[in-house]
């Protein structure tokens, strides 16, 4: 049992040090040793975990604290999970590394910001053999935690990493049709890569604000590049159809590359593939036509077919409606959704064709488009986007924009529900399409329990934000909004309420509280003067 080395140091007397330890060890029962190495190995990974966290904090701080807990794994969990099945994990965690060594220069991300991430972190083809047994090491541990409600695999442990060498992974969420057979689908979380090319049609009153202040701060935090209006417009010259030109530096490629857009246009696909590439991903959200209505009435009362009208059923009853398609911004009134997608709207639950332009409306949404969002369903639509896009459940925590307060709001009666959804038939059977697909992607994708902690811990984090950066809680009355330049924009008869900041001394906190509060307009000018920092009026 004894080394040579061992039975040397017993016969030197004078490295006494040496000699004590030695006796000391030998007394002890072969148990001692067993520990002894299961201590040594734990130091490893705890040392490796932390090096890990450096990772993490270039991520932001806010990944950090939201995945302490699972990035320090206790003792226990180390020693749990020494089982026969995430042993079998890790065998496939390792086959799937050997692959993606094999050809990690061939399945590179065709996105070079995130391509640049992946330099950084993965050296692969100069991996050291003491990096490779690191890499396994780390699959054992996160096929442990993967079983974890809330894990966010993406943007915790080893983001790039992991994204890199599960490519087979990846690839399967990129091409959004997740494998119920991939062998890392533990707990409905996969790892993979954060998508950053987006196209977001943004619609009209269906709480698009907040999302656009989501993709704003995703994109400014990252360094991404926005496809912003040309000559500070605020929109993308709706309700024109879209056009490759109204893209500040889109002609004439003063932009090489651009990940994001989401200004309010009129879509038309084969000119926004134009500016932005293949790879992009396309979604939108819809809200139920009968609420819309109500919001765009309010909200849009100036325009002319409005305008003549003294209450909604006033003009839902009345020839007005006949004057929809002779002014231009009259298409507010009038199915406004279909309208958006770049559609025809001029049709009623009276029109002879309407199942048919109906079903070829569905179709066309579902070619252009990877995932349509529901309003009513507001935190499960943020938790089904960030699974879809592979973000962080920090990417997508919001705090409500551009919302009307309580006194504005008139829910109309079920007389008048009836005759918009006659009215506005389109939109109707588009929301009722696109309703159930999204529950049944809900379902599939992340599963209906888990959606519901998901929204949980959203709702945790959003009253958490909201006690650290609002003075008062919540959104109040513009008037009583001290900052003004975060007073948002008013339009109508619409009350639009704001928010007053908690005075901060973290700088950090404070700025970041501040982009979730700042408004589409003042936002939107932000970037663009950050973008284009030479132009001037
Ligand atoms: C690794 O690659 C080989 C051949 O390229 C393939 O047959 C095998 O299924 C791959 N393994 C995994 C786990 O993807
Ligand atoms: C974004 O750009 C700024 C200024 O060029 C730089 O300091 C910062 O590190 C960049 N951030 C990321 C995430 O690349
Ligand atoms: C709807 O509008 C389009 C053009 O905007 C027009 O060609 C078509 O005839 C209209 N259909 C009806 C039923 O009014
Ligand atoms: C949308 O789908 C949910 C879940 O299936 C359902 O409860 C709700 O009634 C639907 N909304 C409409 C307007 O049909």
């Amino acid at each position: 049992m004894l080394s040579p080395q061992r039975r040397q140091t017993r016969e030197q007397p004078v490295s006494s040090l040496t000699s004590c330890v030695g006796r000391w060890l030998c007394s002890r029962r072969p148990s001692l040793w067993v520990l002894l190495i299961i201590l040594i190995i734990c130091i490893a990974i705890q040392i490796f975990v932390a090096h890990q966290t450096g990772h993490a904090k270039l991520m932001g701080p806010q990944h950090l604290t939201a995945n302490k807990q699972q990035l320090f794994p206790t003792l226990q969990n180390i020693l749990e999970s020494f089982d026969p099945e995430i042993l079998r994990g890790t065998q496939s965690l390792e086959t799937l590394r050997k692959n993606r060594t094999a050809d990690s220069y061939n399945r590179r991300p065709q996105d070079p910001v995130l391509s640049r991430q992946v330099d950084k972190m993965v050296p692969l083809e100069t991996e050291p053999q003491s990096e490779a047994g690191k890499l396994s090491l780390v699959g054992l541990l996160l096929t442990k935690l993967d079983n974890k409600p809330r894990l966010d695999l993406s943007h915790s442990l080893v983001p790039q990493r992991v994204g890199t060498y599960l490519s087979e992974d990846t690839e399967q969420r990129l091409s959004n049709s997740p494998s119920p057979s991939s062998p890392l689908k533990a707990g409905g979380e996969t790892a993979c890569l954060p998508k950053s090319h987006i196209v977001f049609l943004k619609t009209h009153k269906t709480a698009s604000s907040t999302i656009l202040n989501i993709l704003y701060r995703y994109g400014e935090s990252r360094n991404l590049t926005f496809a912003l209006p040309v000559k500070r417009q605020m929109q993308l010259f709706y309700p024109h159809f879209f056009a490759e030109r109204f893209v500040e530096g889109a002609v004439g490629r003063n932009v090489k590359e651009f990940h994001i857009m989401c200004n309010h246009m009129r879509f038309i696909k084969s000119e926004v593939a134009k500016v932005m590439p293949e790879e992009t991903f396309y979604f939108s959200i819809l809200r139920h036509p009968v609420v819309m209505m109500e919001s765009i009435y309010t909200y849009y009362k100036s325009i002319p077919v409005f305008r003549k009208s003294f209450s909604m059923d006033n003009f839902l009853d009345n020839s007005l409606r006949n004057q929809v398609s002779t002014v231009s911004t009259n298409h507010y009134a009038h199915n406004v959704l279909a309208f958006d997608f770049g559609l025809e709207n001029n049709v009623t639950a009276d029109s002879s064709d309407l199942e048919e332009r109906a079903r070829r409306a569905v179709a066309a949404i579902e070619r252009d488009f990877q995932l349509i969002l529901i309003s009513e369903y507001f935190d499960e639509s943020m938790i089904l986007l960030k699974h879809t896009l592979c973000w962080s459940l920090e990417d997508v925590v919001y705090f409500k924009l551009n919302s009307r307060s309580e006194g504005s709001r008139q829910p109309p009666l079920p007389v008048t529900a009836e005759k918009i959804k006659r009215w506005n038939a389109l939109d109707w059977r588009i929301y009722l399409h696109f309703n159930a697909t999204f529950w049944h992607r809900v379902e599939s994708l992340i599963g209906t329990e888990q959606v519901k902690r998901e929204v949980d811990a959203l709702r945790e984090l959003q009253a958490k934000l909201a006690k650290t950066c609002l003075k008062d809680g919540g959104a109040v009355h513009p008037a009583k909004v001290k900052d003004v330049r975060m007073k948002p924009y008013q339009s109508g008869k619409a009350v639009i309420q704001g928010y007053n900041l908690n005075p901060l001394t973290d700088i950090q906190m404070r700025n970041k509280c501040q982009k979730l509060i700042t408004p589409e307009l003042q936002y939107t000018k932000l970037l663009y003067n950050k973008q284009f920092p030479g132009f001037h009026d």
